[in-house]
C-alpha cells in the first residue's frame, strides 16, 4: 500500500506485479497471489491503477475510516509511541492510554489523559477500541491482554518480552530485545564451526 501510494503521489498511474515485486522484496507471484485472494484488482495486460489499488488495499486493512487503538502503559516506551504516532502516523492513532501508576493517572500525553488500568475493559468497549496496543513490564503484560480481551479487542501488539497468545485475538509479540540479541549473529559469532563429526 505504501508503495503504491508513493508511486500514485510521484505520477505513476499504472503498475505490474513483476515492478511491485520489485520495489517491495515479494515475489511477483505471492503479489498476485495476495491480491487474488481479495477480488480482481488488475487489468490483464495493463496492470493495476496504482491509487485503485492503494485505496482497496486501504480498504481491506480498514485504514479508510482511520484505526483508534488502546494504549496500554505510559512508561518511556508507551510515551514514545503515544507521542510519535501523535506526529507521524494518521490512519492508526492512540485512542485511550491507560496505566496502573496512580502518579501517571490524570497525567496528559499526546494530548490524552491516562486513564486508570482498572477502567480498561469497560473503556475499550465504550469506545469501540478493536485493537491493543502493550507496553507494559513482562509481568503485567497478560493480566492486560486478558483485560483488551474482555473490552472486545480483536488484535494486540504486544511490547513485553513475553510470548503471549490468546485466540482467537490476533497477537504479535514484537521483543526488541530478541531482535538485537540475534542481529548479533552478524557480527562474527556465526564463525563458531560445528564441530567435526557434529552435523550442521
Ligand atoms: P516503564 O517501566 O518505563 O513503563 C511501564 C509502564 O507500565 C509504567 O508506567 C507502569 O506504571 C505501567 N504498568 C505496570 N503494570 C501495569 C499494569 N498492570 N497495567 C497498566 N500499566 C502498568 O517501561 P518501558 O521502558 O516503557 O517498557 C515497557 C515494556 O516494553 C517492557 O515490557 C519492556 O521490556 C518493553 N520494551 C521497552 C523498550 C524501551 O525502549 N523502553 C523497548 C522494547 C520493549
Amino acid at each position: 500500500m505504501r508503495e503504491l501510494e508513493d508511486m500514485s503521489r510521484d505520477g505513476i498511474p499504472v503498475t505490474s506485479s513483476a515492478e511491485l515485486a520489485g520495489r517491495t522484496g515479494f515475489t511477483s507471484e505471492q503479489i498476485r497471489k495476495d491480491l487474488a485472494y481479495f477480488g480482481a484488482f488488475g487489468t490483464r495486460g495493463v496492470g493495476y491503477d496504482t491509487s485503485a489499488l492503494a485505496l482497496q488495499i486501504r480498504r481491506i486493512l480498514g485504514l479508510e475510516r482511520g484505526v483508534k487503538y488502546a494504549l496500554v502503559g505510559a512508561g518511556n516506551l508507551g510515551t514514545a509511541l503515544a507521542r510519535y504516532a501523535q506526529a507521524r502516523i494518521h490512519d492508526v492513532v492512540v485512542g485511550a492510554i491507560f496505566d496502573s501508576d496512580p502518579q501517571k493517572v490524570g497525567q496528559v500525553v499526546a494530548e490524552l489523559v491516562v486513564q486508570p488500568v482498572d477502567d480498561l475493559a469497560a473503556s475499550c468497549r465504550r469506545l469501540g477500541l478493536k485493537v491493543g496496543v502493550i507496553a507494559v513490564p513482562a509481568e503485567a503484560a497478560r493480566s492486560v491482554l486478558e483485560a483488551l480481551d474482555a473490552g472486545g479487542c480483536q488484535a494486540v501488539l504486544n511490547f513485553a518480552p513475553v510470548k503471549l497468545s490468546r485466540p482467537p485475538m490476533h497477537v504479535q509479540n514484537l521483543d526488541l530485545t530478541l531482535e538485537l540479541e540475534s542481529i548479533t549473529y552478524y557480527t562474527g559469532a556465526r564463525l563458531v564451526r560445528p564441530r567435526s563429526g557434529v552435523e550442521a
